[in-house]
């Protein structure tokens, strides 16, 4: 396959109350119903479009220099790809010099590619998902798909990268996981992600339990202040490493089964809640 993985880079970075990274989230919308999904994707899920106040919020939460990225997922973003398109348009006039990176499935390539090829910086990647990108899990995407997304890989070295093949619990989780054995499901410790900008107005912890509407998640509402938001992102991390962790390890539990079905037995972060939506 002609896809590689992209490598992480560091977690929980925050300069000047930014963020060095922030996912947008417009709802779980999407034309697959992964069995393992996260966020339950389905052709009968949300979406909110992105509006100027989103994507406002977004320029005040993340850095606007080449370091910041910016990564839109879902759903599926290639079902709304006009306005995905015009959010990046934003994005740029407003002065965001960051990468931005759009997770996809793949099936819709072209309008993929179009999204791509919007981004007037050429600062635009894409990361597939990688079972359906493998077949391995999940159908795999259309052969017409995958051949252009590969060509368009071989003209444009590291335009197109295949997410990582581990699974976690969390959504739909990993039951009735379908894939290969050997792909990683359990760890007790959290991957520290960055937060999401949901177009519910929200501004969630973990991309990866987006759809959970617990309190130790919420760090606060497109409205509030940069530094509240970056104050709450790193009471989650705290309450990560001195709370989270620590149970997962005494129960012998996963990290986000811990997420998924212990919160009720854990003290929420330490989370400032000065603003009228706490
Ligand atoms: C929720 S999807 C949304 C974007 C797009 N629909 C896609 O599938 O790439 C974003 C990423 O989450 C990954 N993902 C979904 N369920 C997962 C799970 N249980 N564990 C780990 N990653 C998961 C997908 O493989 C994909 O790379
Ligand atoms: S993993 Fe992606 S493609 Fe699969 S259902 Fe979820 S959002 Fe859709
Ligand atoms: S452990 Fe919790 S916070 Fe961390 S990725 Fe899993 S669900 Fe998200």
């Amino acid at each position: 396959m002609a896809f590689k993985e992209r490598t992480s880079r560091d977690k929980g970075v925050v300069e000047h109350n930014r963020l060095m990274e922030l996912h947008l989230y417009p709802g779980n919308q999407c034309n697959r119903e992964c069995d393992f999904c996260t966020v339950f994707g389905a052709p009968n899920g949300w979406l909110i479009d992105y509006t100027p106040e989103h994507l406002d919020a977004t320029l005040r939460y993340v850095m606007l220099h080449e370091q910041g990225s910016v990564k839109f997922y879902g759903g599926e973003p290639t079902l709304n790809h006009e306005n995905v398109m015009w959010a990046i348009a934003y994005l740029r006039e407003h002065g965001f010099q960051g990468s931005i990176v759009v997770y996809s499935n793949g099936i819709q390539a072209e309008r993929l590619l179009a999204i791509l090829q919007s981004d007037p910086l050429s600062q635009t990647t894409a990361s597939l998902n990688y079972s359906i990108a493998t077949g391995d899990g999940a159908p795999q995407m259309p052969q017409s798909s995958l051949r252009k997304l590969e060509a368009y890989e071989q003209d444009h070295a590291g335009a197109i990268a295949i997410g990582h093949p581990d699974i976690v619990d969390s959504g739909r989780g990993v039951d009735p996981f379908t894939g290969e054995e050997t792909r990683p499901k359990d760890n007790h410790q959290c991957p520290h992600c960055y937060p999401v900008l949901k177009t519910d107005g929200t501004v969630h912890a973990c991309p990866f339990a987006v759809e959970n509407r617990s309190p130790h998640f919420q760090l606060g509402h497109t409205t509030d202040s940069s530094d509240q938001i970056t104050q709450n992102f790193q009471a989650f991390f705290h309450w990560l490493d001195t709370v989270h962790e620590p149970y997962a390890i005494a129960h012998d539990l996963p990290a986000c089964t811990v997420c998924w079905n212990h919160l009720q037995e854990l003290p929420t972060p330490d989370f400032d809640r000065t603003t009228a939506h706490a």
